[in-house]
């Protein structure tokens, strides 16, 4: 795992570097797999113009529908329900919150950090795995219910396996974006002000994921990203 540290990257938008142990990632890997092999699991999903998204998805908690862009309870093309979210990745995720208001109280003090990053409890989770050739075009994240998106609670994302360079900003631009490389253990979350960002994964690193990963939890060549959502 690399080095830890934690960084406000805008009002709202906070990265915890090496944040999630790796006896921690190896327990999320082992999950998804089960998840991932059952009703419910994963598959490639498609746009409704006939483009596939260069992932694998599976959903936790509800749907997403890409075809659609709707939420629901079963998932229309085998009516699978989506299996519940795991109590561990709410619990990373709650943590993960509560870690990022200490560091926005760091940051300015006067301010109360729960209305620069609202609290959220997450009834959706979104599991991509990219291959080391997948990635993820710029999009802002906006299908959640009207009150979340007013109210700007945060999406909460797990990166694990190999590293994939995250482009950020305020335009449907590559060239205008910013970038951070995402390691795995790392947590990122956008809430708030930087709710509706524009983001995307360009590349993923081949070859990058902690040994361990591959070793003792059979992670496939490629990244897993968890993104935890409240409808
Ligand atoms: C997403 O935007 O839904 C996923 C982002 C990521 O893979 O880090
Ligand atoms: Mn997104």
């Amino acid at each position: 795992m690399g080095k830890t540290s934690r960084t406000v990257l805008r009002p709202g938008m906070i990265l915890l570097k090496g944040y999630i142990s790796l006896s921690d990632q190896v327990k999320i890997v082992e999950r998804c797999r089960q998840l991932g092999l059952g009703p419910g699991g994963f598959y490639q999903p498609g746009y409704r113009e006939g483009t596939k998204l260069h992932l694998r998805m599976m959903c936790l908690g509800k749907n997403w529908d890409p075809q659609t862009s709707q939420y629901g309870d079963h998932r229309p093309f085998d009516r699978a329900k989506p299996p519940n979210i795991p109590v561990e990745f709410l619990e990373i995720t709650e943590k993960a919150i509560r870690d990022s208001h200490v560091l926005i109280g760091q940051d300015s003090k006067r301010v109360n950090p729960e209305k620069i990053l609202p609290w959220m409890s997450p009834d959706i989770c979104l599991v991509n795995f990219y291959t080391q050739s997948g990635h993820l075009g710029l999009h802002q994240d906006k299908d959640e219910s009207e009150e979340s998106l007013r109210r700007g609670l945060p999406v909460v994302s797990f990166s694990i396996g190999d590293s994939a360079d995250f482009l950020f900003g305020d335009e449907r631009d590559a060239d205008k974006a910013q970038k951070v490389v995402l390691e795995s253990g790392d947590v990122l979350i956008f809430g708030g002000k930087s709710r509706n960002i524009f983001h995307g994964i360009t590349v993923i690193h081949p070859n990058t994921a902690p040994r361990l990963l591959r070793e003792d939890a059979n992670l496939q060549p490629g990244r897993l990203n968890l993104t935890l959502r409240q409808y």
